[in-house]
């Protein structure tokens, strides 16, 4: 089964909204002292003496051209294999919908390919004298997401409302498991925005309003990618992670994307901070900063934030990845050129775009005329590297030949859908079950109707194969089934009608109606709107529900939503 982002049935309602929650938060600052906000977290990973004296002894031997190369994360549409071999870039990734050789339709093996060849030319020391193995980060954020086939869990709003964690650290070791299976090392996730205004178009991709569900999900999420402190830590079957973005992108002022976030320091620590409390303690390995501001000011810049307060205060020691050219939009920088946020603490510059060259260029002088300090520069490179060691990356063989690389049979495992049917069921939200509708007695007539009834892109929401989750049919989502499919087939096995029909057409009159309706994909800012009101001047969907009522006919809604 693949699914979705939030499922709300209503039995016999004649419309549907989600749950509304409490705006913004805006207090004011206070003037609290950040010692006494941000406490000193106990990560499990402890710092291995040995671990620090490989890092040092490569650091020794690096030059500054290498050391900024580990610094430039550049994306697979914008370099080539000979790039990699020629630069040695520490890391690179692909955004969401972006596939090896730009096709849609890539098979596991084009994925492998693409990382082995990758990794081969990074440890090529032929052109750039260094032999450290780079690797991969992807947005594994509801499955291994970009890949076809891959088994798809509902978005975080609807495994929110699921309250298991256990059920969450199993859905992260599966998904962990499958981007293995395509040679990838590293996963941007978990997002663990407290949202705080639905009208944020990435609502969905954070778990819960509340702070507390956030903290305990976070920590079972980054165990079961990357697996348990104590036992299994960055083994062989497990990736690394990323809690992201730090910080306060679920509190901007309105929901604006990447907007201000205008919450007072204690508040963003007991509401946005929670997150990295559960996500780091248990040994996340990566943080992406967040595009958004804190008063105004981009947190992609803000010293204060990212040094002070997560590796200082909070006693983070893996490194900080930027957004999306995210240094980008620091006062005074552009996508070519940003020592703020280098200086400020940012380690990796996620830098798409034929912007990385520049960017690279740039640096490299900045740090030549005293802009950005040495000091600085080495210890981006020691973060970087120490979490390298810690995954094994200088150990484990080229991708092509890891645990799982290639067991394409691990890709939609039935096992692994197992997990994913189970998520489904427990995320569905019954809002109203009106005159005990349901459950309904699948022997009865049933008239499946709506457009989301029989559209898999559709219940599968953003980040789904491409960025925003639309372009998408059925077939791109082979093993999946959708809402309609799953209804036919207890339907039919038990002994029961069933006929679908989008507009809600029929010949024989049924005994009840199923409505499968909802908001159509969309990721990011895309997403953002200015109420919730649900399909505002065109209210076709109620129209259709008005209709099936009005001929007596009960209706059961399933309403779709982020
Ligand atoms: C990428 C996404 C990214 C977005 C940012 C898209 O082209 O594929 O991953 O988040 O651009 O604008
Ligand atoms: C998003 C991140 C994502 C990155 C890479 C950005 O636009 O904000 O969540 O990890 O793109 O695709």
């Amino acid at each position: 089964m693949n699914t979705p982002l939030k499922i709300s049935i209503l039995a016999g309602a004649m419309f549907a909204l989600t749950a509304c929650n409490n705006g913004n938060d805006t207090r004011a600052i206070e003037d609290t002292k950040a010692a006494e906000i941000w406490p000193k977290l106990d990560i499990a990973v402890k710092q291995d003496q040995e671990v620090e004296a490989t890092v040092k002894e490569i650091m020794a031997s690096m030059t500054l051209k290498q050391k900024v190369a580990q610094m430039i994360q550049p994306e697979i549409r914008d370099i080539t294999v000979e790039d990699m071999r020629t630069y040695g870039f520490g890391s690179y990734l692909n955004g969401g919908g972006a596939f090896p050789n730009n096709n849609k339709h890539s098979t596991a093996e084009d994925w492998i390919k693409l990382a082995d060849d990758m990794y081969l030319a990074s440890v090529d020391e032929s052109v750039d004298g260094t032999n450290i193995p780079t690797m991969w980060g992807t947005d594994a954020v509801h499955g291994h997401n970009n890949v076809i086939g891959a088994t798809l869990f509902p978005h975080n709003i609807g495994l929110g409302a699921a309250n298991n964690p256990d059920l969450i650290e199993k859905i992260a070791s599966v998904t962990a498991t499958e981007v293995m299976v395509t040679g990838i090392d590293w996963v941007f996730a978990p997002t663990v925005a407290v949202v705080r205004d639905d009208r944020w178009g990435r609502t969905y991709e954070g778990y819960s309003e509340d702070p507390e569900i956030v903290r305990n999900y976070a920590a079972s999420i980054v165990k079961g990618l990357q697996g348990h402190a104590d036992k299994d830590f960055l083994s062989d079957s497990r990736v690394i992670s990323t809690v992201k973005h730090f910080i306060g992108d679920g509190g901007t002022v309105k929901g604006d994307d990447q907007g201000d976030n205008i919450s007072s320091e204690q508040a963003l620590f007991d509401i946005h901070a929670q997150g990295y409390v559960g996500g780091l303690t248990a040994g996340a390995q990566s943080v992406m900063a967040s595009f958004n501001s804190w008063h105004g000011d981009k947190v992609h810049g803000n010293k204060y934030l990212l040094t002070d307060v997560l590796k200082d205060k909070m006693g983070f020691d893996g490194f900080v990845v930027g957004d999306w050219n995210g240094h980008g939009q620091v006062k005074g920088c552009t996508n070519d050129s940003c020592p703020q946020s280098i200086n400020a603490g940012l380690d990796i510059f996620m830098v798409p775009t034929d912007a990385w060259k520049p960017l690279y260029e740039n640096t490299i002088a900045q740090v030549k005329d005293g802009t950005i300090p040495m000091s600085r520069i080495n210890d981006a490179v020691t973060r970087i590297l120490r979490v390298k060691v810690r995954a094994g990356l200088f150990d484990k063989p080229s991708p092509a030949d890891r645990k799982f690389s290639g067991k394409t049979e691990l890709i939609g495992q039935q096992s692994h859908r197992d997990v994913a049917r189970q998520a489904v069921r427990e995320s569905l939200v019954l809002l109203k079950n009106k005159n005990n509708l349901l459950p309904l007695n699948p022997k009865l007539s049933i008239l499946v109707a709506g457009d989301a009834a029989d559209n898999i892109g559709k219940q599968s929401g953003g980040w789904s194969i491409t960025w925003q989750g639309t372009n998408n049919t059925n077939a791109d989502f082979p093993g999946g089934t959708s809402i309609y499919e799953g209804l036919q087939q207890q339907v039919t096995a038990a002994g029961g009608t069933i006929n679908l029909n989008v507009d809600g057409e029929f010949e024989d009159k049924p005994d009840v109606a199923i409505v499968v309706f909802g908001e159509e994909p969309y990721a990011e800012g895309h997403g953002d709107r200015e109420n919730l009101s649900y399909q505002q001047g065109d209210k076709r969907d109620l129209a259709l529900i008005k209709k099936l009522n009005a001929q007596g006919i009960p209706v059961v809604s399933i309403f779709i939503s982020g």
